[in-house]
């Protein structure tokens, strides 16, 4: 049985086995979370995520899909980058966003992380309601069949806490 619990603030301060990553299909860093996960990890995470780019991923990781890096000088073992859907008013992305919490859940998986520490994906610069992403993000996780013993939802402000919380019950 996976726990589903909440923290309100900083997913860089957080102590996890495997910290989510709310990244772009390039990989290369930007704004939100994803720029602070590169800033205070530092350097190493980048460099993997360049390395991905020169192989596997050479078009970039494609939304819904997930792939883990060192986690450099955060505090957990692995940053797993996943690509959320940008938010659409005509065109249902759900499937996506559900993706990115099942394939985060199946590296999660195959790493052996017990503990893993997700952002609200998709609902800062690719807009996606808080209150919908919370009802995907929880129902994703509570029907994905996995290993990991915790997942942690953090959340940046009160708005969102309470989105999930409400979700959670
Ligand atoms: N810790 C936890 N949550 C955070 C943090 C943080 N340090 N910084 C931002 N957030 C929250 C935002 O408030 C939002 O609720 O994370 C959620 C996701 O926001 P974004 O990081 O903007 O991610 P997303 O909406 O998925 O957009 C991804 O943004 O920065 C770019 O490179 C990124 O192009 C990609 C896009």
């Amino acid at each position: 049985m996976t726990a589903l619990t909440l923290a309100l603030g900083d997913l860089t301060r957080e102590h996890a086995d495997a910290l989510v990553n709310a990244a772009n299909s390039g990989l290369l860093g930007g704004g939100g979370v994803g720029g602070a996960i590169h800033r205070r990890g530092g350097p190493a995470i980048l460099a993997e995520c360049r390395a991905l780019r020169a192989g596997r991923y050479a078009k970039g990781l494609p939304t819904g899909r997930a792939v883990a890096t060192t986690a450099g000088d955060l505090d957990a073992r692995w940053v797993i980058h996943t690509v959320g859907p940008v938010w659409s008013a005509t065109e249902d992305r759900s499937a996506l966003l559900a993706s990115c919490h099942r394939e985060s859940l199946r590296v999660a998986g195959e790493l052996g992380a017990r503990t893993v520490a997700f952002p609200a994906i998709s609902t800062g610069v690719y807009r996606w309601p808080v209150d919908d992403a919370a009802r995907i993000a929880v129902d994703t996780v509570r029907n994905t069949p996995t290993s990991v013993d915790e997942v942690r939802f953090v959340l940046f402000d009160e708005r969102a806490y309470e989105a999930f919380a409400r979700r959670i019950g």
